[in-house]
């Protein structure tokens, strides 16, 4: 069984119903049940609510990944409703706005790494608690191309992936040998409901695009198949790894 945090909308929706289909029973985790605004797969329809209608075996936990308390009820509501935590997937992440450093103010800053780099390290040391009782599990923790490079006017935002591209390496060094698997995946920008307007934006999607070599923004869908893999047996001996998934951004 799998739990997935920010699973209402964008990356962490299709990575929960996508493990669905691979017949993986969730919980979905976030502060918010219903999908957000601008989320273009089944708008207004609920992860878990989708889940179940597709046949699957879902359950929605309210969850805020800055809190211990609600990340350790969280789990605690996995393993009530399944019987164990094999997968968790810690994809929840804030960005707040563009702008040039000296500009950004501390706010923005504490948001964006309180809720990536803290919630995602609360997290891993939740599931791990977890993973050390019923003897392994396997972590993927979704990070972003802004922590392997800088990307313009997103000051606070890689600063705070570059520490969860780090801490999934810190992980798996520290349970490689508990059957404990930890990695991460580095998306490119994608027209989530968090990139819907910078997609919508021409200057910025061109420039995304013209930066790409394959020219053209990632779709939602495609966290999919890396997301399944890092969690299955096909990774078996793949730990402590950051799947860039961003269509050669990063390769130049
Ligand atoms: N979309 C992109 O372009 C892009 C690119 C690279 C990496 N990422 C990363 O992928 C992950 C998912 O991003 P997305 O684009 O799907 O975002 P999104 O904003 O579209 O969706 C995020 C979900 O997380 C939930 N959430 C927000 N704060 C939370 C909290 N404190 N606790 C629990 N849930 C919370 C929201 O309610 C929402 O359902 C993030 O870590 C993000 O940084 C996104």
């Amino acid at each position: 069984m799998a739990a997935v945090t920010g699973s209402s909308s964008g990356f962490g929706r299709a990575i929960a119903i996508g493990y669905a289909k691979e017949g993986a029973k969730i919980v979905c985790a976030d502060i918010r049940k219903e999908p957000l605004e601008k989320e273009p797969c089944e708008p207004g329809v609920a992860t878990d609510d989708h889940i179940r209608k597709l046949g699957g075996e879902a359950v929605y936990v309210p969850c805020d990944v800055r809190s211990v308390t609600q990340l350790k009820q969280m789990v605690g509501q996995a393993v009530e409703s399944f019987g164990s935590l094999d997968i968790m997937v810690n994809n929840a992440g804030a960005f707040t706005a563009f702008g040039p450093l000296h500009e950004l103010n501390e706010e923005d800053w504490d948001v964006t790494v309180d809720i990536t780099a803290k919630g995602m390290f609360l997290g891993c040391q939740q599931a791990v608690r977890q993973f050390l009782k019923q003897g392994g599990g396997v972590i993927v923790n979704i990070c972003s191309i802004g922590g392997v490079v800088g990307l313009l006017y997103e000051t606070a935002y890689c600063a705070a992936k570059g520490a969860t591209f780090n801490l999934t390496k810190a992980v798996a060094i520290d349970y490689a040998d508990k059957n404990i698997r930890c990695n991460g995946i580095c998306p490119n920008y994608s027209a989530t409901p968090m990139s819907a307007d910078a997609f919508r934006t021409p200057k910025f999607r061109d420039r995304v695009e013209a930066m790409t070599p394959m020219g053209r923004w990632m779709e939602i869908s495609e966290i999919v198949g890396p997301a399944v893999f890092l969690a299955s047996d096909e990774s078996s001996f793949v730990t402590g790894h950051n799947l860039v998934v961003d269509g050669g951004y990063t390769i130049r």
